[in-house]
């Protein structure tokens, strides 16, 4: 059986910058496979910072195919100064579903216990095989949990 990984923190220890990054989470799920083996995905995702003027750009490795839309659904200041989060839907037309892995990273995570580790990756492994049990295209866990990760 496949298991999705929904997403994966890495800690790293850098160089301290303004602190800034509260967390983020991504979910994905196949819309529709081609005729010719291509497949297209939905990846959706919030990120959290503590203004609105920071941005996110998730970055594509591997089988990634073509973007062929992104859209910047909502920015919502939910505290004003303290905590801003954006969502937003990437679709990718893939070659095939052999699957890719995408990246947002950064530095700046907010004071937390781990003293001194500021710079983040959040990981989305985007598997699409079809699942054994199901015999049916892998998606991730699907969650509306606020990304405010410490
Ligand atoms: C991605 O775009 C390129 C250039 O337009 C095209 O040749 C290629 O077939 C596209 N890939 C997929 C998976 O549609
Ligand atoms: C995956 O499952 C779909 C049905 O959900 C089926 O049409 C397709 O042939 C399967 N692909 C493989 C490689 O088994």
């Amino acid at each position: 059986m496949l298991l999705s990984v929904l997403l994966l923190l890495l800690l790293l220890v850098s160089s301290s910058q303004g602190s800034h990054f509260l967390g983020s989470m991504m979910t994905y799920y196949p819309k529709e496979t081609n005729a010719d083996g291509s497949v297209s995905v939905i990846l959706r995702y919030k990120v959290n910072f503590d203004s609105c003027s920071y941005n996110d750009q998730w970055v594509c490795g591997g089988n990634c195919g073509n973007e062929t839309q992104t859209l910047s659904l909502t920015k919502v200041e939910e505290v004003t100064g303290e905590w801003c989060q954006s969502e937003g839907i990437i679709t990718r037309l893939l070659p095939n579903n052999a699957g890719f892995k995408t990246v947002l990273a950064g530095g700046g995570w907010i004071d937390n216990i781990q003293n001194g580790v500021v710079s983040w990756r959040a990981v989305t492994d985007v598997e699409l095989r079809n699942r054994s049990d199901i015999g049916k295209p892998n998606t991730s866990p699907q969650t509306t949990i606020l990304p405010a990760l410490r």
